[in-house]
């Protein structure tokens, strides 16, 4: 038996990169102010089918449950989050800056960054309709791939703007209800021949080409990045109109973050969804709002493939797995005294382990060289004394029982939170 197509089993080497990626996603959330939430995940059925539009709806994990009710796994945060603060915006202070790190389910073909399970940092700003969330929004998912160690040189943040688009329908007098089928025709361009494009825009094909091809001016967008250069980021985003964004509900500002090399899928897409709280609500709340999701698989694979991305997160992750000491047992009467010290230890938060039954010496050290110990702690003729053996130096040192913690103090790579 093997895991579905598209879904993954985490070994713990999975796991650890999955840690690191997480912690830096909370780390860089809560600089920005940003408080933790989560919903459920599993929805009725129709908050998708009413919010999320077609692309998402067909590749909905949906089925009756045991009480006939038609329900979902979650394809993405965004409906439940509005339908979260619809209910509860009351009792918090605006504008509500939330995140969370929910696993989402969607059966799209696996493919290279596609797979149906993924983790999908989400970032909402919800109660600000000021352009000065939008920069907000844009700044923290730069700050982001930052903290990975990517620089402008690796990614980019393509910002757009729906309601530039819009305006363009209304000067070209299309009627409202083609402009979303002209959205999402002017989404797919880019992946597209430019006939079957053109085709399908018709009369539109030759005022919308000139404003793909970079005839688009949007003052809008010239003061969102006027705010990011600012703030020193403005060399990470590049204003393209071609990005729309295939979820139906963003009403202006838009951005989708890439590898500039193009080899990759989005990265990251979000923007500005001003009437989806009000819509869900049916008119009980109307908060303005803008977010975006970061998702592990794509931003993963930068991971693996930028050198200097790489050596970081191997780094971090070498860290995480790694144990500070081991408890080496070379008399087996002196067992329950390191059992006691090994207690005292982990109480003083060190990562230790030890051999759970009788083992040879050499075994045991090469355990301790395997788990990847900076310190082998050994307990055996020289009682009450322990020998204290940095393993990369060889170098040894006696020291009486009690004092063992003192002197562990003086190693500061060790991860203890005591010394
Ligand atoms: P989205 O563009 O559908 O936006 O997804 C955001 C990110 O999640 C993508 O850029 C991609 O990295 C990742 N992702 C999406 N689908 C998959 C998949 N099948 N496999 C692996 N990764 C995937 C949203 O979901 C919006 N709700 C974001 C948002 C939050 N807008 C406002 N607030």
């Amino acid at each position: 038996m093997q895991a579905l197509p598209g879904f993954r089993d985490f070994l713990p080497d999975d796991c650890a990169v999955r840690s690191y990626i997480f912690a830096r996603w909370r780390e860089v959330a809560r600089r920005y102010g940003f408080v933790e939430y989560d919903g459920p995940v599993l929805e009725d059925l129709h908050l998708f089918v009413r919010k999320s539009g077609p692309e998402i709806v067909k590749q909905l994990y949906d089925f009756a449950d045991k009480g006939g009710r038609a329900v979902a796994l979650r394809p993405e945060m965004t409906p439940t989050l509005a339908r979260m603060v619809a209910a509860s915006h009351r009792d918090f202070r605006k504008p509500i800056k939330w995140f969370c790190i929910p696993q989402m389910f969607r059966y799209e073909r696996p493919q290279r960054g596609r797979l149906r399970e993924h983790y999908q940092f989400n970032c909402d700003l919800i109660g600000e309709a000021a352009l000065d969330a939008d920069v907000e929004l844009i700044a923290i998912c730069i700050d982001v791939l930052r903290a990975f160690g990517l620089t402008a040189q690796d990614v980019v943040v393509r910002i757009s703007d729906r309601e530039f688009w819009i305006d363009f329908f209304r000067a070209q007098n299309l009627p409202q209800e083609r402009w979303q089928e002209v959205l999402e025709v002017i989404d797919k361009s880019e992946r597209e021949p430019r006939e079957k494009i053109a085709e399908q825009l018709g009369q539109l094909a030759r005022p919308v080409f000139e404003i793909l091809d970079g005839g688009g001016r949007s003052e809008k967008l010239q003061r969102l990045v006027e705010g990011l250069q600012q703030r020193g980021l403005a060399e990470f985003v590049r204003v393209d109109l071609r990005i729309v964004r295939g979820l139906a509900y963003y009403t202006g500002v838009v951005f989708e973050a890439f590898d500039c090399q193009g080899k990759l899928r989005a990265i990251a897409g979000g923007g500005r969804y001003d009437n989806l709280i009000h819509q869900l609500s049916d008119g009980a709340a109307s908060l303005p709002a803008g977010g975006f999701a970061m998702g592990d698989v794509v931003l993963g694979e930068l991971l693996r493939e930028n050198a200097t991305a790489h050596a970081q997160m191997e780094a971090a992750v070498a860290a995480q797995q790694r144990l500070d000491l081991y408890v080496v047992i070379a008399k087996e009467e002196r067992r329950s005294d390191a059992i006691a010290a090994i207690q005292c230890l982990r109480d003083a938060s060190y990562r230790v382990d030890y051999a759970l039954t009788p083992t040879k010496v050499g075994k045991q050290f090469q355990a301790a060289e395997q788990l990847g110990a900076q310190v082998a702690v050994l307990f055996g003729d020289e009682w009450p004394q322990v020998k204290i053996k940095v393993l990369a130096t060889r170098k040894e040192q006696l020291v009486p029982n009690e004092e063992l913690l003192a002197h562990l103090a003086r190693f500061p790579s060790l991860s203890s939170l005591s010394s």
